[in-house]
């Protein structure tokens, strides 16, 4: 079958019975789950979680929307990610695989990485860090980033994790925002076969007057040249090296927070999500195990996300190390030095597990299978897919050219606010619907519903979806914003449903079909921007007067970031040639927010449409930016507006 053929024919794909005799995830489950979910939650968090303290409620919902897991039970979260896995004598066990992309190679057993985490954590506290004060952590891809994160989780201190992809202008309002008193970050990381800095970003974003950072800790990755500050900054290896391997880890309640994660939302302003222990932990393991199907004791799992993002979080750090689990960490590009790296790995350590992004499949399907065929994947027998949508035609390459036609695919669909998988085939139970993420995992309940907030049960009726019970893994506010956390999920369709910000539809098989984002949120290579953000990130150039933007449909990243922009009259740059301004923009945006947010295009237009009331119609922008007929202009002021734009897309420069 060519390429272009794989999505022709319509296949489903049943569980093959020597994986489903095998299987974490039983078809029971989805049984005892919708006869008491609560007892089933409490089964599950006694299973994966070793309590110092048992719980002895297992919802308190009588807040809502803000929900209360396993209370009164206490635990130590590293603990369970450590010290238990070496008192159950298996500290020789493989942790992490690291691979840089230089080529250098470290492998942690469970005994390292916990006495790691250990000095760290006393390393930590000799500098002041107590329980509850929050931490910057700003970190390539790299074993200490994993460390430092459990270092935190020991001592009760919440992580805001940092990507290093950001700018120092996020990383300020980041540091800001959480109010950490302790950064850590390293001399710089490698990046497409070069070392790449990253301290200075902290010098700058600290640059900024006033901030509540005491300490910065610097990791030595590439031993570039990096400017210490007398009295805030010092060394990883001075201050954690020759600290003591012996931490005792103390038992947090929980819904003792351990960490805040900043997401996109609709406003400028990223919100910072926060989760806490207990139900955290008991989901990330439970759906490692169910969903991804990990056995501690064979598999080799490999989740390519950054621990920046929420995936890393839940599925490099917490979920596996939770189970016993052994993974590889790899620090680079799937492209360096070669377009087969990622396969090479992935023979290189066995890797039998593969979680990633759709937007990697189908960067790798445009590289050709032939890149991927000169390497033996046999090891692999499960594939999983998170992040946006994934198509057919990119589900079935998938299984055909990684998975050797055999492997189950599953498309699990979730949130940096649910913390944990939320819709998904379980890989030994669910016939599998190509491009569908299918179904709520058990324990899980979901709806959709139309306009009006009546729950749609025809299929092909597209409408919004929505959770309509709590789950122990999710958010459990925005921090120090409550009124923006009931606003934001529990107020659209009244409070009785997480309103979740992404269409679906049901098909005629009852298989539930992620849309996207019906809100100002775009997701570019399964990372989520918002347009208001970089809208405000161009307006505060000097020369922008009004920007929209929004995300047009792209073949390999899904959406891209398209601009519109007015420039300020009289300014010097009302040039028929905009390639400066726009090369300019570009790298403002990249600086204000990340290289991740530059836009892909950027037309400069004398008008924007508006509607009489003054709101941008973004949807009349998002035909341009895909090349489609116009809808609707009547509602607009002027609608010779929107052919003075189509005439002057000729002047829009491209990367
Ligand atoms: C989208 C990433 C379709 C969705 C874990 C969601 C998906 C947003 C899927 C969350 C999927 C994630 N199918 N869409 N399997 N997984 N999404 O917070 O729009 O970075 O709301 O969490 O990604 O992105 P976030």
């Amino acid at each position: 079958m060519t390429e272009e053929s794989l999505s022709q024919e319509h296949r489903t794909f049943q569980p093959d019975p020597a994986f489903a005799a095998r299987a974490n995830g039983t078809a029971d489950m989805y049984t005892e789950a919708d006869a008491d979910f609560e007892a089933f939650w409490a089964k599950q968090a006694r299973h994966y979680v070793t309590w110092a303290k048992d719980f002895d409620q297992t919802l308190d919902w009588s807040g809502a929307p803000f929900a209360k897991w396993f209370v009164g039970g206490e635990l130590n979260v590293a603990y369970n990610c450590l010290d238990r896995h070496v008192e159950n004598g298996l500290g020789d066990r493989v942790a992490i695989h690291f691979e840089g992309e230089p080529g250098d190679t470290r492998t942690l057993t469970y005994a390292d990485l916990h006495r790691e985490v250990c000095k760290a954590a006393n390393a930590f506290e000799a500098l002041g860090l107590k329980k509850g004060d929050t931490v910057a952590i700003y970190l390539p891809m790299i074993p200490e980033a994993a460390i430092a994160m459990l270092a935190c989780a020991r001592i009760g201190a919440p992580h805001s994790v940092v990507f290093g992809g950001f700018s120092a202008e996020a990383l300020h309002t980041r540091i800001l925002d959480a109010d950490s008193k302790l950064v850590i970050t390293a001399d710089g990381g490698f990046r497409r076969g070069a070392p790449s800095a990253l301290k200075p970003a902290v010098d700058a974003a600290l640059e900024h007057g006033e901030h509540p950072v005491q300490k910065v800790v610097v990791i030595q990755r590439t031993k570039q040249e990096t400017a210490m500050v007398e009295g805030r900054d010092v060394w990883w290896h001075d201050i954690v090296d020759g600290a003591s391997e012996e931490h005792t880890a103390q038992p947090h309640d929980s819904e003792h927070p351990l960490f805040i994660l900043y997401t996109s939302g609709t406003t400028g302003k990223p919100k910072g999500i926060f989760h806490t222990s207990g139900g955290y932990l008991t989901q990330v393991a439970y759906t490692n195990s169910v969903v991804h199907d990990v056995h501690p004791d064979s598999d080799v799992f490999w989740c390519t996300a950054d621990v920046g993002w929420v995936t890393g979080h839940s599925y490099i750090v917490y979920g596996p190390l939770a189970n016993g689990a052994t993974q590889l960490m790899y620090e680079g590009t799937p492209d360096t030095p070669h377009q087969g790296r990622w396969w090479e790995l992935i023979q290189k350590y066995q890797v039998s597990v593969l979680y990633t992004a759709p937007t990697a499949i189908r960067t790798c399907m445009k590289w050709g299978h032939e890149i991927p065929m000169k390497f033996d994947l046999s090891s692999l027998r499960l594939l999983g897919s998170v992040g946006e949508p994934i198509n057919p035609e990119a589900w079935l390459w998938y299984r055909k050219y990684i998975g050797g036609d055999k492997a189950p695919i599953v498309d699990t669909w979730w949130q940096t606010e649910t913390g944990a998988i939320m819709i998904s085939p379980l890989p030994g139970v669910t016939t599998l619907e190509p491009g569908s993420a299918q179904k709520p995992i058990p324990g899980v309940s979901a709806e959709i519903l139309d306009d009006e907030g009546q729950p749609l049960t025809e299929a092909e009726k597209v409408g919004y979806l929505v959770l309509t019970k709590p789950w122990p893994a999710m958010l459990r506010g925005i921090w120090g914003d409550p009124e923006r956390y009931k606003e934001t999920y529990w107020s659209r369709f009244g409070e009785k449903y997480y309103f979740a910000g992404d269409g679906a539809k049901y098909d005629k098989d009852g298989n539930i079909w992620l849309l996207g984002r019906v809100d100002d949120v775009m997701n570019v290579s399964g990372h989520r921007l918002s347009t208001t953000e970089i809208e405000s990130a161009l307006v505060s150039h000097p020369h922008v007067a009004e920007a929209a933007v929004v995300g047009a449909s792209d073949e390999t990243t899904g959406q891209a970031v398209c601009a519109f922009v007015i420039l300020r009259l009289g300014g010097e740059h009302q040039t028929d040639d905009n390639e400066d301004i726009i090369t300019e923009l570009r790298n403002h945006v990249a600086k204000e927010i990340g290289p991740i947010a530059k836009p892909r295009q950027i037309m400069i237009v004398p008008e924007l449409p508006k509607t009489r009331s003054g709101k941008i119609m973004r949807r009349l922008l998002k035909d341009v930016a895909e090349n489609r007929e116009m809808g609707d202009v009547t509602t607009l002021t002027d609608s010779s507006v929107m052919s003075l734009i189509k005439s002057g897309m000729a002047s829009g420069a491209t990367e």
